[in-house]
């Protein structure tokens, strides 16, 4: 690859940090993590960070402790990645999709409205790319229909709309330190939330609904564990804790340099009839930069990219097209024409702190070639 789509901002602090906790007694959920879930919590703002190893888990552990089950229906939108929907199945709901902004690709709170039923338990907005959904309108929505809303916050740590951040107004919000996220340790994730009481229940069922996880159990005189409920096996191990700690610390200063690199696209790409870029609505996170392109041209650029050596990727080709909910929920590409139209033009290019301006230009010329417009 000429360049690379992502490359991770770890550095030797980070990498010594870990390694320090190779050459400790403790691997698995410990001293890190309980560090990692105090610094994370403060940064957020909210009271509580329970750490996970997937912001899937963090979904999934967020609606069974919200009692949301068969039966119940969850609003979802269209465009976004399966995780988002795939958690209200694992526990027996159903995922009711809505469409989405045209310019945004985000959860349309009209949508949303006209979607409520007597079933409907929850809302899943997805802070799209790093930029929030409209949470002040959909939380307004919430209370008028006693809904719960549980905030999908892969893309989106650094984020603020309205003067709200991210897990602000919704009773959960969950994350992904996945390993081309803003902060990463290759796969891990976490809750972060105002309510004790589903803190509390998250850290339960995060290990198998043990009453004492293995750090509590490793000091002193052993003592007896009881199993209280069926939970899972979701908690973050100290080795990836401690990439992230480190990390945490540089978080705002790396986010200003995604934000260079996307300033600098922005001034390459967006004089180019029929490319646009998606909107942006208060401060984005800045997570991935994506163009919308005639859906007709969208799969040529991506081979053009490849061929070129640029690393380019889909995120994402709407959910309802997908085989498994077109077979399994009986959706159409036409039920929702803006997240189809908007999956379908979608383009994400090489975007991540160590891009530099001659690999942007180099990035952005090959765009301009293969839609015939003059280098800049
Ligand atoms: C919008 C969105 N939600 C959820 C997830 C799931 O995250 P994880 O891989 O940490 O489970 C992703 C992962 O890319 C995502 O993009």
């Amino acid at each position: 690859m000429r360049v690379e789509f992502y490359r991770h901002a770890l550095d030797e602090a980070d990498i010594e940090a870990s390694t320090q906790t190779l050459r400790s007694v403790f691997l698995t959920t410990g001293p890190m993590c309980a560090r990692f879930e105090a610094d994370f919590a403060a940064y957020t703002g909210l009271a509580r960070c329970v750490s996970l190893n997937s912001c899937t888990a963090a979904l999934h552990l967020a609606l069974l402790a919200l009692g949301v089950g068969p039966g119940d229906e969850v609003i979802v939108p269209a465009m976004t990645f399966i995780a988002s929907a795939t958690p209200v199945v694992h526990v027996g709901a159903t995922p009711v999709l809505v469409d989405v902004e045209p310019d945004t690709g985000l959860m349309d709170p009209e949508a949303v409205r006209a979607a409520i039923t007597p079933r409907t338990k929850a809302l899943i907005p997805v802070h799209l790319y790093g930029v929030m959904a409209d949470m002040l309108a959909l939380k307004a929505l919430a209370d008028e229909h006693g809904l719960a809303i549980i905030e999908d916050a892969a893309h989106c740590i650094e984020a603020e709309r309205d003067g709200v951040r991210p897990g602000e107004l919704g009773d959960a919000v969950c994350y992904s330190f996945y390993a081309t996220k803003n902060l990463t340790c290759g796969e891990g994730g976490a809750l972060c939330t105002n309510r004790q009481d589903l803190a509390d229940r998250v850290l339960l069922l995060r290990q198998h609904g043990m009453s004492k996880e293995a750090a509590k159990r490793y000091h002193g005189l052993y003592q007896h564990w009881d199993m209280v409920e069926l939970g899972w096996k979701y908690n973050l191990s100290d080795i990836q804790a401690a990439l992230m700690v480190n990390q945490l610390a540089r978080l705002n200063g790396l986010w200003e340099k995604r934000r260079a690199v996307y300033q600098a696209y922005v001034g390459l790409l967006t004089d180019i009839p029929g490319l646009w870029l998606p909107a942006l609505r208060g401060k984005s996170a800045h997570h991935l930069l994506t163009i919308q392109v005639p859906a007709h041209k969208r799969d040529g650029l991506l081979d053009h990219m490849g061929e070129s050596g640029i690393g380019v990727a889909v995120n994402y080709r709407a959910i309802h097209t997908l085989t498994w909910f077109r077979e399994k929920l009986r959706y159409k590409p036409e039920d929702f024409p803006n997240a189809h139209a908007f999956g379908s033009g979608t383009l994400s290019l090489p975007f991540h702190t160590g891009l530099t301006p001659e690999e942007v230009a180099l990035v952005a010329g090959a765009v301009r070639g293969f839609l015939g417009i003059e280098p800049r």
